[in-house]
């Protein structure tokens, strides 16, 4: 499409759209139901992850003082249900790298306690274990992800857990399963082979890590009859491009047919949208707050840039998309560890590191994270949002017996029709930005999907404006002649201020005016984000 037919566009839009409240800039987001080639946006995308890591686990998951009883906590059980979490990924993060599957299993009684060496030396007595998180699992509804040990760990001691896990019994290792009481073999397809081996997971070279994950991913296969199993290459740091190239380079085998094969089945990547050195907190005021949601918004617009670098890559190497792309680990990510958490100090259980207040700002940061990784759901099919409960970018929180649902929590849950749906093609056409002195960054981003029935239409918009409102038309294009469009449900999520952090989704189905059997009349309040499901 040029230039000219969008202006053209924007023109006949508005042409027919009822006058805008004058109160700013228009804009129209022009969306085709007959065009483009409609990709399924895997509901993988909503994952989280848990980590033993501060009140993550022990008091956030687990109940803080029960011994020997159920030690998950139901509130957030049924809280991650309320957001069809599809999936969690445990034990970390940097612990899994140290972390020995062992230690977790049989009589909680028995479990050794060891040194969290990763998280500020505190004492972990395993009393969550895999046992555990399978139950979690299952309580939820939602598929594991498992993260093994490479950078403490040996191939042996993944395979055996692998098959404790999975095998249906007859070996020493499925035997002692039964023995820990579950005899039916657990389902786990989702299998991280280590975690930042850049990093926490022992320092490697892209080299070094792609000739290790090689030598694992060998020795890790779903037994017969079990769903095929999803081998998750580590991939990079945030811009690390060329570590997505390493390791796409070295984990592809072109055979004599010329049939190409790689090593694994996903490779991921880490990427924080992370202000800690421009040493933001997340409770800024006035002039400061202003300049902090501008560089936290200019963070999550590069969010979308890096992973469209991936991408590109990954098209380079593999352009039949046999290797998927996992943002296994994503958020804002404002926390210093607390004065002294060094490893070489001791932390209680329980202290609250890597804790940060999550508000208005950070919701609208991780719809923006979602819309691109929706953008690129083509090839990225999995993500989890670090992490779940209580530690960095949480959607929970726990004070006391209390649970808090973060403003990120309502975020993720206006997002969730999106999940398992066809992405449609949109146009967004605006002529503005948000400025911040010399600097700007895209006022809007929206996203819209269609049910596999064709029968709702979802509509996602991210007003990143912190003041002011704007009104927006939405055109329908190719809906069929006899079809009527009907606003189902339409809500907003925004507050009082830029760092609010009490605010809930408002109804706000009866405000949104239909200009036409195609077109619809929006009003976003600033700092919003509006979600409308249309029946057509
Ligand atoms: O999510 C917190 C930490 O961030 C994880 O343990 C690690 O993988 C990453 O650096």
């Amino acid at each position: 499409m040029d230039a000219a037919e969008l202006v053209l566009r924007l023109v006949a839009t508005r042409s027919h759209a009822p006058p805008s409240s004058g109160r700013d800039a228009d804009a129209t987001l022009v969306v085709s139901i007959d065009l483009g080639e409609r990709p399924v946006i895997s509901k993988h995308l909503f994952g989280l992850m848990l980590e033993h890591l501060g009140r993550g686990i022990h008091g956030g998951i687990c109940k803080e003082l029960e011994e020997l009883g159920d030690v998950v906590r139901t509130d957030v059980v049924d809280a991650l249900r309320e957001l069809r979490t599809p999936n969690l990924r445990w034990p970390g993060g940097c612990f899994a790298d140290g972390y020995h599957w062992r230690d977790g299993v049989g009589p909680r009684e028995d479990r050794p306690k060891r040194v969290n060496q990763h998280w500020g030396y505190s004492i972990e007595d395993n009393r969550f274990g895999c046992k555990e998180f399978l139950e979690l699992c299952e309580a939820v509804e939602c598929e594991p992800y498992i993260v093994g040990n490479v950078g403490s760990g040996t191939i042996q001691e993944m395979r055996d857990w692998f098959e404790y896990l999975t095998h249906p019994g007859g070996t020493m290792l499925a035997d002692w399963r039964k023995e820990h009481g579950r005899s039916e073999p657990h389902v786990v397809r989702l299998w991280g082979v280590g975690n930042e081996p850049w990093g926490c997971g022992g320092n490697m070279e892209a080299c070094t890590y792609a000739a290790e994950f090689r030598r694992y991913a060998c020795f890790l296969s779903a037994p017969p009859g079990a769903p095929p199993l999803t081998r998750v290459a580590c991939g990079a740091n945030g811009r690390d491009t060329a570590w997505t190239e390493a390791m796409m380079r070295l984990c592809k085998k072109v055979g004599g047919s010329g049939r190409v094969r790689f090593s694994m089945e996903a490779l991921s990547v880490h990427l924080y949208c992370s202000v800690r050195r421009e040493g933001i907190t997340g409770q800024e005021q006035g002039a400061a707050a202003q300049t902090a949601w501008f560089q936290i918004m200019q963070k999550a617009f590069e969010f979308g840039e890096t992973l469209r670098m991936h991408v590109a890559i990954m098209e380079r190497h593999d352009p039949e998309r046999l290797v998927s792309l996992y943002v296994d680990e994503w958020g804002v990510w404002y926390a210093q560890p607390p004065e002294g958490a060094a490893p070489s100090q001791a932390l209680s259980r329980g202290a609250s590191l890597l804790e940060q207040t999550c508000t208005l700002r950070d919701a609208l940061v991780a719809a923006l994270c979602l819309h691109a990784m929706i953008e690129c759901c083509e090839r990225v099919q999995l993500a989890n949002l670090a992490q779940a409960v209580n530690v960095l970018h949480c959607p929970l929180r726990t004070v006391g017996d209390e649970l808090v649902r973060t403003p990120t929590f309502h975020a993720l849950w206006l997002l969730t029709p999106h999940m398992q749906c066809q992405r449609l093609e949109g146009q967004l056409l605006h002529a503005t930005q948000f400025n911040h002195g010399a600097a700007a960054v895209p006022r809007l981003s929206a996203v819209a999907s269609i049910d596999e029935h064709g029968a709702k239409v979802h509509v996602s918009v991210v007003h990143v404006h912190p003041h002011a409102p704007m009104s927006i038309g939405l055109e329908l294009r190719g809906l069929g002649a006899s079809a009527k469009l009907r606003v189902e449900r339409a809500n907003v999520l925004t507050g009082e201020s830029m760092c609010a952090d009490g605010c809930t989704p408002r109804d706000i189905t009866e405000s949104v005016t239909l200009a036409s059997q195609s077109q619809l009349q929006l009003q976003l309040p600033p700092r919003s984000l509006v979600v409308v499901i249309l029946g057509i």
